[in-house]
């Protein structure tokens, strides 16, 4: 008996090619998947990657390492992450990135939309999940932003996520939301995710995580894929 990865659940994500997400068209494969065989290679991780992090790499208040702190609605980003089975998934590497809280990323690329730029924000993180599968940062809740997607399109507010658990088979790359967006129904990335899965990308705000006079909580939940049994 083998154990290997569970296959991609195709149905819960968004298809490769999605024509209102312009970026889609060119970069969507052409020709049909092929399913390889899963290996070592596929089956085991990166090591430890985390090796060198420590609890400050998940305050992106005061990460930038300027003495300040960044200015913006401090949150508490928290939760759990799982497999399909329900299960914690310890030691997973979760690193987010994000724009301030005027909307504007720190990168030399972006230049086209005239917000300020925060000098004590880098707009990057990452943690490592404790035993019971948790994760947690401390950030500024980012702002929306313009793209040239189509006219007058901006993205509702939203920290990418990436995870690393125990297999390459398991990389997940995914967005986090705000509740009560107004931007959701305008948005075709997050339109382009069927509508059975578009409320597991918004995070819950938590009064229990929030803490009095400093930050307000939200909690989010992140599922990897699972382990499949064949003979
Ligand atoms: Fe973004």
């Amino acid at each position: 008996m083998t154990q290997i990865y569970a296959p991609r659940a195709h149905e819960d994500h968004p298809p490769f090619l999605y024509s209102d997400y312009k970026s889609t068209v060119k970069r969507s494969p052409s020709h049909d998947l092929i399913s390889i065989v899963q290996t070592l290679t596929e089956t085991t991780g990166p090591g430890p990657a985390w090796v060198d992090l420590s609890d400050d790499d998940a305050d992106l208040t005061t990460n930038a390492g300027t003495g300040g702190e960044a200015i913006g609605q401090r949150s508490i980003i928290t939760g759990r992450v799982l497999d399909e089975d329900g299960n914690p998934l310890p030691d997973t590497l979760v690193e987010i990135w994000q724009a301030n809280a005027c909307g504007r990323y720190m990168h030399w690329r972006e230049t086209a939309f005239p917000a300020p730029l925060d000098p004590n924000f880098l707009g990057v993180g990452q943690c490592r999940t404790t035993d019971d599968g948790e994760y947690r940062f401390l950030t500024v809740k980012p702002g929306p932003y313009p793209w040239g997607n189509h006219p007058n399109a901006w993205r509702p507010a939203h920290i990418h996520f990436s995870l690393l658990g125990p297999s390459i088979a398991t990389r997940l790359v995914t967005q986090m939301y705000f509740p009560d967006d107004p931007l959701f129904a305008l948005d075709p990335i997050f339109q382009s995710v069927p509508e059975h899965g578009r409320d597991r990308l918004i995070a819950t705000y938590d009064h229990s995580v929030t803490v009095e006079n400093w930050a307000l909580g939200y909690r989010w939940d992140i599922v990897l894929r699972g382990m499949a049994v064949t003979a």
